[in-house]
């Protein structure tokens, strides 16, 4: 079982090197392990018989203190008419390629699996962006359009493979900054 690895370590903040390609059976493995952990912190009656175990969308490997550029992403978005759909990937390598002028931010404030305090405040995202990377989960290349939420998602798991945090990007002196135009999701 993965243990993540919290905000007061140094390895948190360092940023993390690319992954050897082809991948290996043992990078593999911790993607595996990592999205395995998602999976159970999104079962309620696991987090019951593990009260530290917090509900997450996104693991990126330095929060498990695996410094390489590597992340895995699980959750279920639905339509209007209650049609779910999986939004599950492991990315390797992953590079934002195109970003969009326009920001973001999550209405209820991001939260991660390696920050235990609140820290309340609006982290402004990019809305839309086009992430490529590898991706283990298929065994292919891909090219990720993603707007809103997903965008944010992506940006929060990318953003610790170079040590940053969400807090990071909130205002200390104004965290309820407002930007013009931005969408609150
Ligand atoms: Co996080």
């Amino acid at each position: 079982m993965v243990k993540i690895v919290k905000d007061n370590v140094a390895s948190l903040r360092a940023k993390s090197k690319p992954v050897e390609m082809p991948l290996s059976e043992k990078d593999k493995h911790t993607l595996d392990e990592m999205l395995e952990y998602l999976h159970l912190s999104q079962d309620e009656e696991y987090r019951k018989k593990h009260p530290s175990c917090r509900e997450g969308v996104g693991l990126a490997a330095p929060q498990i203190g695996v410094n390489k550029r590597m992340l895995v992403i699980s959750y279920d978005v639905y339509d209007e008419d209650g049609n779910s759909e999986k939004i599950e990937y492991q990315l390797v390598n992953p590079k934002i390629v195109v970003n969009s002028v326009r920001k973001c931010y999550l209405a209820s404030g991001e939260g991660c699996l390696s920050v235990d305090e609140e820290h309340p405040g609006r982290a402004y995202r990019d809305f839309k962006i086009v992430v490529e990377a590898y991706d283990a989960l298929v065994g292919e290349n891909r090219r990720i359009t993603a707007r809103g939420f997903d965008a944010i998602v992506l940006q929060h798991e990318i953003d610790h493979l170079d040590g940053i945090l969400f807090y990071d990007r909130i205002d200390p002196k104004n965290p309820n900054k407002e930007i013009p135009g931005a969408v609150a999701i």
